[in-house]
């Protein structure tokens, strides 16, 4: 096993049967870590970069059937913030240190590509020294493009799952992985950051659906992989499935951060939700990225992804505060500064 690890750290690739050994084996789990941790610190030191998370709306027309806030849940009280509000959470965010602003929200279309314009023209001619990243689903090539002109500089679209049976079990036939990687490229091409990923234990995941996205995230080479355990949300067709495994979501951040060294790799909210030290566990196991929230407190607990989620009660200065704090519990420090990817430098 410890072979396997140093032909991976060596080579940034390993054959399909030895990627699953190393995908389903706790065994040598720690120094799989470890590895993963000193290549992060070889590229960014102790550096963890940070970015302020805006939900601004939990309208969403698709029905994915993992996801809280699908079209079919008619439980979820929806919201959507208004241009002054967005701004107003920025003005908050940059007062204390963010210097990356990410609009994330459903599949909404009360939000033109004219306002989405508007807003991302807005906060970079107010904050010039900051990044904007959009998170809002699948758009055309002409919307993203209208996007990326107007000054967003990256796009966080996981791909969810790279395997296309695996897909339509996750999807209604609306949703298309084709469609989903069509719109990976077409964010590359422009121009943008681009940030992918997928869930870790998602219902009917196996070994070689994570060996699809892995060799999927070596095909697109994205500037951020985000992953995090599935969590099941009680009024979704999925709410009796189990959530996915802490230990399998840290070994392949592990194994991320090995095969992309310096890629920006998020310690997700679900990872904090699964296990109360998930983030920081999250960190020493080769993540360089924590993402506090921005969002209004009062319309926080709508933006259920998933059940008992983090972070719904607290505020933005108190969410960077406590995340500054677990960051540095396990020794890294959390920096203000824009944070991209090629501000990667090897420290050694
Ligand atoms: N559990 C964990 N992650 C989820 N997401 C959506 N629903 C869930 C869930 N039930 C993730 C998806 C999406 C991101 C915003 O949140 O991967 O891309
Ligand atoms: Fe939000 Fe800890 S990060 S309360």
């Amino acid at each position: 096993m410890m072979n396997l690890i140093d032909d991976l750290h060596k080579n940034k690739d390993l054959p399909d049967a030895q990627l699953k050994e190393i995908i389903e084996s706790d065994e040598c789990e720690q120094e799989l870590f470890e590895k993963a941790d000193g290549i992060r610190q070889s590229y960014y030191g102790t550096d963890i970069y940070i970015r302020g998370l805006i939900e601004f709306t939990n309208y969403c027309k698709n029905n994915c059937y993992y996801c809280g806030i699908r079209r079919e849940n008619k439980k979820v009280k929806r919201y959507r913030l208004g241009k002054d509000e967005i701004l107003s959470c920025c003005k908050q965010g940059y007062a204390l240190g963010f210097r990356t602003f990410v609009l994330q929200g459903g599949e909404d279309g009360a939000f033109s590509d004219e306002l989405i314009c508007d807003i991302v023209s807005k906060i970079k001619t107010l904050y010039p020294d900051c990044a904007v990243t959009l998170s809002l689903g699948e758009k055309s090539h002409d919307s993203y493009n209208a996007y990326f002109k107007a000054g967003a500089d990256r796009y966080l679209l996981r791909h969810e799952t790279a395997n296309a049976e695996h897909y339509r079990a996750l999807h209604p036939d609306s949703m298309s992985l084709e469609n989903r990687k069509k719109c990976l490229w077409d964010l590359k091409e422009i121009g943008y950051a681009v940030g992918s990923g997928f869930m870790v234990g998602s219902p009917y995941q196996t070994t070689e659906c994570l060996i699809d996205d892995l060799r999927f995230l070596q095909e697109l080479q994205p500037d951020m992989v985000g992953i995090g355990p599935y969590i099941s949300h009680k009024n979704t067709p999925f709410s009796d499935h189990k959530n996915g495994d802490l230990h399998l979501c840290l070994r392949l951040i592990a194994i991320i951060r090995l095969m992309f060294p310096d890629a920006l790799i998020p310690a997700t909210t679900a990872l904090g939700t699964i296990d109360k030290r998930g983030r920081e566990l999250g960190l020493t196991a080769g993540a360089n990225v924590v993402m506090p929230n921005l969002s209004p407190v009062n319309v926080r607990k709508q933006y259920e992804l998933y059940d008992n989620k983090i972070c719904v009660y607290e505020g933005a200065a108190q969410c960077r505060g406590c995340l500054e704090n677990r960051v540095a519990s396990v020794g890294y420090h959390m920096v203000t500064n824009i944070g991209n990817k090629n501000s990667a430098k090897k420290y050694v």
